[in-house]
């Protein structure tokens, strides 16, 4: 019997109040991802991933929208679930990487008790345990100084350093779906690819399923198995990855391609 999907997004639509008027932010969004595959989510600034994300993270209760569809995960409803078993689900079940990360943390603790914590709350582990275990994955996601981020507080690092550590939690909870929002945007080339190299690392060694958001071609060709093209809300085009770098068939997916293709040529003269 195949594996079930891991993620299956039905229907979704997302609604904003906007004076008075009803504005559709997402339009019926359909994704599925199987165990251990990646799905690259891409799309111009304001085309709705992050809502996306959002949606099946059911981080948009409370913002004021209007929230509809079915999201699935290893075959259970998570739309109507509440508040607490909710929160279980994300971290242990879902991982996530913010595209804004400052907002994942807690600004008035250190780094190293919030990663403590959260590996404490969804194992066994003892505390000393969960120390060694996050300093580790820290050292893994190429942070040098793994002792000194554990005693930092979020602010005093970069938007790229958070990234990592979410990362490297994500790493120790091994969750089998992780959402990635930007998650190399932050970074300089070295590190994007040990970003890479890590998210790959999850999903060949812990099959771990990733909804992958980038605007970076690039990212997404060398990790995606499936790509959904969003446009305005919708996704206008959903293709396995050589398919649509080779045959894309909406005008939009071309439009995206072909912006990529000019900017290496001017960007980067090797690519000429
Ligand atoms: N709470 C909200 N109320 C009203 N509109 C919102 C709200 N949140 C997001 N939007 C709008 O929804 C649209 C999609 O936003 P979203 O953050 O998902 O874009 P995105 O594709 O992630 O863009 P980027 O690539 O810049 O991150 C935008 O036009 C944004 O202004
Ligand atoms: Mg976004």
């Amino acid at each position: 019997m195949p594996d079930r999907n891991v993620l299956e997004v039905r229907g979704l639509h997302v609604c904003a109040n906007i004076n008075g008027e009803s504005v559709a932010l997402l339009k019926s969004v359909d994704l599925t991802i199987g165990r251990g595959r990646i799905l690259g989510l891409v799309g111009e600034s304001g085309s709705g991933k992050s809502l996306t994300c959002g949606a099946v993270l059911r981080l948009l209760d409370g913002r004021g929208l209007d929230v509809r569809g079915d999201v699935v995960l290893n075959g259970e409803e998570l739309t109507r679930l509440r508040k607490e078993p909710m929160r279980k689900i994300r971290g242990r079940e879902i991982g996530c990487i913010m595209q804004n990360p400052m907002t994942a943390f807690t600004p008035v603790h250190t780094i190293g008790s919030q990663f403590i914590e959260t590996l404490r709350t969804h194992s066994s582990l003892s505390k000393s345990e969960a120390r060694d275990r996050a300093q580790t994955a820290l050292a893994e996601m190429n942070l040098s100084d793994p002792s000194k981020v554990m005693k930092s507080y979020p602010h005093q690092l970069s938007g790229g350093m958070l990234q990592r550590i979410m990362i490297a939690i994500s790493m120790c909870l091994r969750p089998s779906l992780l959402i990635a929002d930007e998650p190399t945007t932050a970074l300089d080339a070295v590190n994007q690819l040990q970003v890479l190299r890590q998210l790959d690392r999850l999903r060949t060694e812990h099959a771990t399923s990733i909804l992958l958001v980038s605007h970076d071609l690039g990212v997404i060709a060398r990790l995606a198995d499936d790509v959904a093209v969003m446009r305005e809300g919708e996704i206008v085009e959903y293709a396995e990855v050589h398919e649509l770098f080779d045959h894309p068939q909406h005008e939009y997916t071309r439009m995206l391609l072909e912006a990529r293709f000019r900017g290496r040529k001017e960007g980067s003269p090797c690519f000429g």
